[in-house]
């Protein structure tokens, strides 16, 4: 089977593509390197030992998508591309807007033409809004995004029912993720966000290995159990098997699923503060501040319809996760 991944050198793109080539899939991938390292495409073969197709191009571009789909026989897309900073999203919501939905309508445009029907997309937990219960289930209202990056996922997942209302043959997974972190173990890939981040595990990291001085917790008065915002962290290799669990299931279901994938489990902010500290060996300083406009206070998955009907489950522990996110830092640093 060949796969065409888009912003397959991204965080979770690179990750997902590792699990695809070890399991002797076909991969083509399309960049456009806006968020992302040609090194990337070095890494991820030598962690597999083996090669895939690339282009550097834009999604939004129909020419190039043409291109792809006339020189590979394409069976499936998994579709990552796009620009995902909450922050950047609220400055300049038309760039947002127009990149994630014109990326999307063009490649299922061109997925339509050349007869590939299957789409995995990458969706995120943030289509809840401020959830109305947890833990969140797939039946929860969705709406009441509080961002433009967040309602382009909203409305994609809209796009891509009413593709899928008018083509019967058109099947599509939307996986929503909960929060993504850690890295591959060999500390080859894993995340790195431009500038400072905004994210709480890229910055703990940094702030771990001293390039940046103290972490800002966002609030200590939420309604959790030690006063910290609480999330369910899920490791990026977890997050990009589930991909594949998808890709396998996808052609026996109808019309559009949508599947949450998190642990289940939801940690506060100090949770993994205080994880890190103890699985690294090292001090984490922080101090409490305001709370972060826009957050709320919990939100964790209920993810067992991706066990029952896709057959996934996260493997990982919060330790996993803490070391694994250390190393590749530890890991790029040496490299640079
Ligand atoms: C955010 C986005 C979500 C996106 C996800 C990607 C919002 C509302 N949601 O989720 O759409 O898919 O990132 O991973 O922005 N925190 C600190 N100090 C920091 C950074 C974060 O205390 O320096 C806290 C936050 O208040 C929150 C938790 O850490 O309680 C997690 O924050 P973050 O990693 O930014 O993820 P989310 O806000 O959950």
């Amino acid at each position: 089977m060949k796969i065409l991944v888009t912003g397959g050198l991204g965080f979770i793109g690179s990750h997902t593509v590792v699990e695809l080539l070890e399991n002797n899939y076909e991969v083509v991938v399309i960049d456009n390197l806006y968020n992302s390292n040609i090194s990337v495409l070095d890494r991820i073969e030598k962690i597999t030992g083996k090669e895939f197709s690339f282009y550097e191009e834009d999604v939004c571009d129909e020419e190039a998508l043409e291109k792809i789909f006339c020189e590979n026989k394409i069976d499936a897309v998994i579709h990552f591309a796009g620009y995902k900073a909450v922050g950047e999203s609220v400055q300049k919501p038309i760039m947002y807007y127009e990149n994630n939905l014109v990326s999307t309508l063009h490649l299922c445009k061109k997925m339509i033409e050349h007869n590939c029907f299957n789409l995995i997309f990458s969706s995120s937990a943030t289509v809840y809004g401020n959830p109305e219960v947890l833990p969140i289930t797939e039946e929860c209202r969705v709406g009441g995004t509080t961002n433009p990056y967040g309602t382009t996922k909203l409305m994609i997942e809209r796009i891509l029912k009413d593709i899928c209302i008018s083509n019967p043959k058109f099947h599509v997974i939307a996986l929503r993720y909960f929060n993504p972190i850690g890295a591959h173990e060999s500390g080859l890939i894993g995340e790195v966000p431009n500038g400072i981040p905004n994210n709480l595990m890229p910055y703990i990291v940094r702030v771990a290995s001293g390039e940046l001085e103290v972490l800002s917790v966002f609030g200590d008065d939420y309604d959790t159990p030690d006063g910290t915002g609480v999330r369910d962290y899920i490791h990026v290799v977890d997050l990009a098997k589930g991909h594949l669990k998808a890709l396998e299931k996808i052609s026996e279901l109808d019309g559009i699923h949508y599947y949450n994938l998190g642990t289940g489990v939801g940690y506060s902010v100090l949770d993994l503060v205080h994880a890190f500290e103890k699985v690294n060996g090292v001090s984490v300083p922080y101090k409490i501040v305001d709370r972060r406009e826009g957050d709320i206070a919990s939100c964790y998955a209920d993810a067992s319809l991706a066990l029952q009907e896709l057959g996934w489950k996260a493997e990982k522990s919060l330790q996993d996760m803490m070391r694994d996110s250390y190393y590749f830092i530890l890991k790029e640093k040496d490299n640079n």
